[in-house]
């Protein structure tokens, strides 16, 4: 099995095969298919989660895993048990592989050094969330029909977003041009070597706009006071989402805060592609758990 960490430094060839199945398995016919029979996956989520960790216990189910449900609010962690211990303890019981979000950066990767089944990251603090970028880049490639040539401009909290971080790798790795926007104290100043920072009219001039959630409790101090004034200065509002090309699309890894990043009217617009990012999950998460449980 292999442990899926993060996409910087995946390759073209490694991405497009994990897509390339994900296909196969969004189009097979059958809802359960029992390839992973005998195998138990445990979901180790020590941060909340809707769409990652319900996909991953859909994507499990559909190739006949069994699943265990792990969430830190409920267990020992509460009593003081760190995350490591934890993840041994789960380890020690049998598992086959472990799904992890957590928040402190750089654990996951010193864990995969000492625990022995394949691990794959579901969000680790503000470094990586591989699989989302992973579906991310599906939707694109499903809705356009190739990744290498895109201009994609992501749009918000840069500096605090794992979405950003490996959407910015993979699509690199695949030969898109990818361009980054945000008000000054939302920018991750490490990235600058990497993407270059856009206004919110040049983001507005690319194939895909994906707009991220913007945590606002953490911005009290700065430039931004208030979810109106980054609605007016960052927001995808229907007049800006009206100046994209026809072909443009909207994406938005959710959960969404509707009037703010992005306006209400646009989440179902036919422009936006939120919902069928969800869905792509599925597939997305099988591919994945399927090359951890291989070999
Ligand atoms: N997009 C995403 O990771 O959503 P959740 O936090 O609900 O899993």
């Amino acid at each position: 099995g292999q442990h899926l960490l993060g996409l910087r430094g995946m390759s073209a060839e490694e991405i497009t095969s994990i897509l390339d199945r994900a296909a196969y398995w969004e189009n097979y016919p059958e809802k359960v298919a029992k390839v992973l029979n005998g195998k138990f996956v445990a979901n180790l989520f020590f941060e909340n989660s809707t769409r990652t960790r319900t996909s991953f216990e859909i994507a499990e189910k559909r190739l006949g895993t069994e699943v265990i449900n792990f969430s830190a609010a409920e267990s020992s962690v509460q009593k003081g048990e760190s995350i490591y211990d934890t993840v041994r303890t789960v380890e020690s019981m049998g598992i086959d592989a472990a799904v992890i979000r957590l928040k402190p950066i750089g654990l996951l990767a010193e864990m995969a050094n000492k625990i022995k089944v394949p691990l794959i990251n579901a969000g680790d603090g503000n470094n990586e969330h591989p699989t989302q970028a992973l579906l991310d880049l599906y939707t694109m490639r499903k809705h356009f029909g190739h990744i290498k040539g895109l201009t994609v401009s992501i749009v918000g909290d840069i500096q605090h977003s794992r979405v950003a971080r490996s959407n910015l790798w993979a699509l690199q790795a695949m030969g898109a041009q990818v361009r980054l926007c945000a008000p000054e104290n939302m920018r991750a100043k490490e990235l600058e070597a990497f993407a270059p920072y856009v206004t919110i009219e040049e983001a507005l001039r690319s194939d895909v706009v994906m707009m991220l959630r913007v945590q606002l409790e953490r911005h009290d101090q700065g430039m931004i006071r208030s979810a109106e004034e980054y609605r007016a200065q960052y927001g995808m509002t229907v007049e800006r989402a009206a100046k994209m090309a026809p072909h443009a699309i909207i994406m938005h890894p959710a959960p969404v805060n509707r009037n703010v990043e992005i306006d209400d009217e646009l989440v179902e617009h036919p422009k936006s592609h939120i919902f069928a990012q969800m869905s792509h999950g599925v597939p997305i998460r099988m591919a994945v758990v399927e090359r951890a449980l291989h070999n």
